[in-house]
């Protein structure tokens, strides 16, 4: 949907213009499933993005139009609203007062190209949107940082996912042709240019969701959480997995669950396998990276067991393909896998993906190609 014709709607609504903002999705080429444990991640903003259209309107309600779904609300700031997409703008407007704001009513209209439920991160989109569109609308002074966190306290408070930062930050933050390397304890970051020449970044979307994924999302966190609490018992230090160590977690074996354990186990790897694929990325060496992603598919289907059959099919086929690196990405439970595949296999991988895909489960996969792009910003008029 163009921008243009949002605005179109907006005045269409409400009677005048609004200003315009936007935020985006993002792909993560490693590091999943650690940035709740402390860890780091390598994520970076696409060219897929949530817009809005907004105004205040001089009352103490909002007034919301989804564009995409053809559905309209209203509520004010003091009663959480039923339907599930203005519980995140009105979540965000209430952490922002949490943080002692004043946020008053607006007029908006927003719609978006990012695919939901395929992790690449519309809900974090959408709350990074409005958050930095009321910022700016009302002066209110936070910053980045201030901004990242306040969507994911939506997600927390409101949304019922306890999600990690690295989706708001990445939203947040993008830089066109950047990673992001964050540290998602200290949120020290770092831009990494990533331009792989010869190879291509490509997704491809299983095009299923599924149901639980929110609170099987939860009981991860929850398993993590808890082997770093027996851990800290011999070890004080270990305030998350990111202090611990696999000899750690050993010492622990008997004390924890066997499902605590291996999930525990998946995470020390997969933050130790990210800082393999950094160092082989400033090298660029780019096959090194690629099997650090099928290490990462493997550890998030047997050990973190947050793939499906949709992805690991995909997953199969793009290493018969000899394609560089793949795995699924976001927090699983179906989505996308991201594939980093050579110049010259890109085209039979695409083929062969597509219609194996096709022909063993009745649906076309789709294909994203990967465009690393700025951060939430104000659109000119
Ligand atoms: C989801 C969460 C993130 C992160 C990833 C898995 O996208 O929102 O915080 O935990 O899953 O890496």
């Amino acid at each position: 949907m163009e921008v243009k014709t949002i605005r179109e709607k907006f005045k269409s609504l409400y009677g005048s213009d609004g200003a315009t903002y936007t935020s985006p999705g993002r792909i993560n080429l490693i590091g999943e499933h650690t940035d709740y444990n402390g860890g780091f991640v390598l994520p970076g903003a696409i060219d897929k993005a949530m817009y809005c259209v907004i105004k205040p309107n001089g009352s103490d309600r909002i007034r919301a139009y989804a564009m995409d779904l053809s559905e309209t609300d209203e509520f004010g700031l003091d009663d959480i609203p039923v339907k599930q997409w203005s519980k995140y703008i009105f979540g965000v407007c209430n952490e922002m007062i949490k943080r002692g704001k004043k946020v008053e009513g607006f007029d908006c209209v927003f719609a978006g190209d990012v695919p939901l439920g395929a992790g690449m991160s519309s809900s974090a989109a959408l709350e990074s949107c409005f958050g930095f569109a009321i910022n700016d609308m009302y002066g209110l002074g936070f910053d980045r940082f201030e901004l990242a966190l306040t969507g994911q306290a939506t997600e927390h408070n409101y949304v019922g996912v306890k999600c990690g930062i690295m989706d708001q930050f990445a939203s947040c933050f993008g830089k066109e042709g950047s990673l992001i390397r964050l540290d998602c304890r200290s949120l020290e970051y770092e831009y990494v240019p990533f331009d792989p020449a010869g190879y291509r970044l490509v997704l491809l979307n299983t095009c299923v969701a599924h149901e639980l994924a929110s609170s099987a999302y939860n009981k991860r966190r929850e398993s993590c959480e808890n082997a770093a609490s027996h851990i800290r018992k011999y070890h004080p230090e270990v305030e998350l997995l990111r202090d611990a160590t696999l000899d750690m977690l050993k010492e622990v074996a008997n004390e924890v669950s066997a499902e605590d354990y291996i999930r525990a186990e998946f995470v020390i790897e997969e933050i130790q396998r990210l800082q393999d694929a950094c160092k082989a990325l400033e090298q660029g060496d780019y096959e090194t990276v690629g099997k650090k992603m099928y290490e990462t598919h493997i550890g998030l289907s047997r050990k973190y067991e947050v793939s499906c059959e949709e992805l690991d099919f995909l997953n199969n086929i793009a290493r018969e393909c000899g394609v560089t690196g793949s795995r699924v990405m976001g927090g699983g439970f179906g989505g996308c896998t991201i594939n980093l595949v050579k110049d010259g296999l890109y085209d039979g991988f695409i083929k062969r993906a597509t219609e194996a895909y096709e022909q063993k489960f009745k649906i076309k996969p789709k294909v994203y190609g990967v465009v690393i792009r700025d951060g939430a910003r104000k659109l000119q008029e």
